[in-house]
């Protein structure tokens, strides 16, 4: 489905699962603008109208464990990141958790939100942002880049859709097969500073580290001096410096 504009297109199919109405898995719904996009750790998500990419599918990986639900980001991120290849090539990495990044600069992100019962999921919501024909980003973005900027033509945002949803569906039908080993083996060969010293913050403390991995649950592995740690999302910070 698209719609002209939507506050969040995440919000807007979550509403849509709250009526009375079945919502076949496979649902996607995509914002020519969206004026209240949400992102990743209660920011904001940003982009002009009509130029980019906003938009949600809807998942109902029933077969995963709440513990497992790392391996549908991971998933979705491969499917992004097969999509866009072709493109970018191997200067494409995923700065984790599933940032989608071109060299040092950020191309777009998702928003997964998992509505479990007990102790499966019930279904996913995945919210993808990918910054496509944007040449001007206001400061406040950081490092944000759109693939016009890196490779100086329009794209039609339909065929990159096009292109998400088939990578994104190849990838989720070899989740639910089972094939976990080769989900997270390519996962963290395309890691974003995997095995490359830098620098983070967590707690309040700056420290050099380097990422050697990522635990199956999603925890982010960093040696560092005093030995190697694991991170939630919420407990790390990759610092440009
Ligand atoms: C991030 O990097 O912080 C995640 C950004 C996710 C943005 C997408 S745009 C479509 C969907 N709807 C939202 O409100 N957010 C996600």
């Amino acid at each position: 489905m698209e719609l002209k504009e939507v506050d969040s297109t995440n919000t807007f199919l979550k509403n849509m699962l709250s009526n009375s109405k079945p919502v076949p898995e496979g649902t996607v719904i995509m914002a020519e603008d969206q004026f209240a996009g949400r992102g990743q750790r209660n920011n904001s998500w940003h982009a002009e109208p009509g130029k980019n990419l906003t938009f949600s599918i809807l998942l109902r990986p029933s077969f995963l464990n709440a513990h497992q639900q790392f391996d549908l980001t991971r998933a979705v991120s491969m499917g992004v990141y097969d999509a866009l290849y072709p493109l970018l090539r191997d200067s494409l990495k995923i700065k984790w958790p599933n940032d989608i990044y071109y060299q040092h600069n950020k191309l777009g992100g998702m928003l997964v939100e998992n509505v479990l019962t007990g102790s499966q999921i019930k279904y996913s919501v995945v919210g993808i942002g990918l910054n496509v024909n944007q040449e001007h980003f206001p400061v406040s973005a950081g490092s944000a880049t759109s693939i016009k900027n890196i490779l100086h033509k329009n794209y039609e945002l339909k065929n990159i859709l096009a292109e998400i949803c088939n990578h994104t569906e190849a990838w989720y039908l070899k989740l639910k097969a089972g094939k976990y080993t080769v989900l997270r083996d390519t996962y963290e060969s395309r890691l974003y500073g995997l095995n490359q010293k830098r620098w983070f913050k967590s707690n309040g403390e700056i420290f050099e580290g380097i990422v050697s991995g990522v635990k199956e649950e999603g925890l982010l592995i960093v040696e560092q001096a005093s030995g190697t740690r694991h991170y939630q999302l919420k407990e790390i910070e990759f610092l440009n410096k």
